[in-house]
């Protein structure tokens, strides 16, 4: 059955080190510069909130928010390819949104690619506001990509 045809019943739960290897094959299909196995041990050896998402005990989806100083910094959030467009992003989102107080954190702070127009259009829905311009901040294919600085206050 593909994903498409299955229902949508995610489920939440903390990241593990064991989760890694399903993580980067996600990572890898959605992103043009994918992360490495070394940023994500090292968010969760640095206490990060890491979580995943599943569904029918498929890890579909992750989230990271690093936290300090009353600010949180959301620094991954992903879906599957084949699971995007189902509402597990915006699910993920919510559940660092509601998760970031326990973290002491009353701003929340993203960076986005301006070329990223689904992702742009998931924050704006859910609150945040464009505070600023990071400039030639990602590779790309034809030098380097600006980025949108993204917050919102709880
Ligand atoms: C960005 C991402 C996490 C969104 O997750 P998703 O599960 O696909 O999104 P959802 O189904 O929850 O949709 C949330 C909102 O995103 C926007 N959106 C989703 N698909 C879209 C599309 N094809 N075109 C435009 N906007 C879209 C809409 O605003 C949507 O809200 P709506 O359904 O109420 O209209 C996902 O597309 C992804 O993993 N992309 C690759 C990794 C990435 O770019 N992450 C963000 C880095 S800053």
């Amino acid at each position: 059955m593909n994903a498409q045809a299955r229902p949508v019943e995610p489920t939440f739960r903390p990241m593990a080190a064991e989760d890694v290897d399903r993580i980067l094959q996600i990572e890898r299909a959605a992103y043009p510069y994918p992360w490495t196995r070394g940023n994500f041990m090292d968010c969760l050896d640095c206490g990060y909130s890491c979580w995943v998402v599943e569904v029918g005990g498929e890890l579909v989806g992750y989230s990271i928010l690093m936290a300090g100083a009353g600010e949180g910094h959301v620094l991954n959030c992903c879906v599957a390819p084949a699971w995007q467009g189902r509402g597990l992003g915006r699910l993920a989102m919510q559940r660092l949104i509601a998760g970031a107080p326990d973290y002491g954190v009353e701003c929340l702070f993203l960076e986005v690619r301006p070329s990223n127009g689904t992702a742009i259009a998931l924050y704006e829905s859910l609150g945040f506001e464009t505070v600023g311009l990071r400039r030639h901040y990602y590779p790309a294919d034809q030098g380097r990509e600006d980025a949108l600085v993204m917050r919102l206050c709880l």
